[in-house]
């Protein structure tokens, strides 16, 4: 049976999915209702929303998701009847250097949402309720050279990003089997796409190879990661929002595996056509940098559970959406510039030392 939400509560709708979720589901939905609350941290940016923020069904919020009597008071002034949780603590390397917010955000925050969800849904104000949480291919650990991730691949968190993400999805479940909440846990691998953050792999490189400046690749660059475009990622979100049986779990997956060296190259080679540089010539900004430590060797989804019963494949190939992201990064470049300032270049500074 298919479940249509009347108002939606989308958390962390400011950064680089959840937004693009918005801008997809209001596109699919024009009758929709949505709130979106977002703490506006470094990664989150309200530039991304417009063209949505005009929707009579739109409304945004600032706000932290750990703040209990906010999350109860939209819930029930809303009439919310499915919660879309996206807002997070996203960046491997900053969990590495900082775990203490991963864990605040990802599994205290999670665990305020869901405890408030609780508390609506058990009231009998909506008829019907679901909750959904975003997360990551990175909660099962990392594959040796074959294999693939399914649903009941044992969760084997290697980073503190990944472990909080890992400890968010378990109380995910806890809600379900303890209070029969009715429930839903995505799992995507790396997306990639407009308003993604340039501190995250292929964003970086576009920003520094337009900039002339190092591309720095961890290791030996043979790290594998499964690239999904972010609006294929907000279409599975929306059927499974719609569709999908309460308690599910669904992996999200692009099919789609790259050597990180080899994505780096591809979009060297080409950001040299689309700005009249000689052939090669990006490529000569390759760096090879300190391995991030514990750094998983390589991800790959199992897709089929998403596939065999809810219908749902990617609609771009990634010939296509790398080049529309890079054209979009190339015609955006103000918004480049607006989250690149302030915090942004001392976190850069920071990370990367003289390779800035
Ligand atoms: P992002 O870092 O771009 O955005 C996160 C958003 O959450 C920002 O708008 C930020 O302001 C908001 N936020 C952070 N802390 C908050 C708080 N305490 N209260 C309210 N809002 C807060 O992240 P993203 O890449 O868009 O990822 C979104 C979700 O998808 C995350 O849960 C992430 O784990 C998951 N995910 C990401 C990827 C990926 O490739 N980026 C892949 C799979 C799953
Ligand atoms: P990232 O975009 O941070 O996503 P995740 O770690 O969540 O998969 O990184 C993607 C891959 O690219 C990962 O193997 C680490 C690597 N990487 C680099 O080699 N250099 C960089 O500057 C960054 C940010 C990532």
């Amino acid at each position: 049976m298919t479940f249509i939400p009347g108002s939606l509560l989308v958390t962390g709708g400011a950064g680089f999915i959840g937004s693009n979720f918005i801008h997809s589901y209001i596109a699919n939905n024009p009758t929709c209702s949505i709130i979106n609350l977002d703490a506006l941290t470094y990664a989150g940016n309200l530039n991304n929303l417009k063209g949505v923020e005009k929707h009579p069904g739109y409304s945004f919020v600032k706000g932290d998701i750990c703040d209990a009597g906010l999350v109860a008071t939209l819930l029930a002034e809303h009439n919310i009847d499915a919660v879309v949780h996206f807002a997070a603590e996203s960046h491997v390397d900053r969990s590495i250097t900082g775990p203490e917010i991963f864990v605040r955000t990802n599994v205290l925050g999670t665990q305020t949402l869901l405890e408030e969800s609780r508390k609506h849904w058990q009231s009998g104000a909506v008829e019907d309720f679901r909750f959904l949480q975003i997360s990551t291919d990175e909660v099962y650990g990392s594959l040796g050279d074959s294999g693939y991730f399914t649903e009941t691949t044992p969760l084997a968190a290697n980073s503190p990003y990944s472990a909080s993400k890992a400890g968010a999805d378990l109380l995910v479940r806890a809600y379900h089997e303890t209070y029969g909440m009715p429930t839903l846990n995505t799992r995507c691998s790396n997306n990639y796409g407009p308003y993604h953050f340039p501190e995250k792999l292929i964003p970086l490189m576009i920003h520094n190879i337009i900039n002339c400046r190092p591309l720095p690749v961890y290791g030996d660059g043979r790290n594998v990661r499964d690239w999904l475009h972010v609006r294929d990622h907000a279409a599975a979100v929306e059927v499974v929002l719609k569709k999908a049986a309460s308690g599910s779990v669904y992996n999200i997956g692009g099919n789609n595996e790259w050597h990180n060296i080899d994505i780096v190259n591809l979009v060297c080679d080409l950001l040299d056509v689309r700005l009249g540089r000689k052939p090669g010539e990006n490529r000569e900004l390759i760096t090879f940098v300190k391995d991030r430590p514990g750094h998983d060797r390589r991800y790959a989804i199992d897709a089929t559970r998403l596939k065999n019963e809810l219908d749902w494949e990617p609609a771009r190939t990634f010939e296509t959406g790398i080049q529309e992201t890079i054209d979009w990064y190339l015609a955006n470049q103000d918004w480049v510039a607006e989250v690149t300032s302030g915090a942004y270049r001392e976190y850069y500074t920071t990370q990367y030392g003289d390779k800035a």
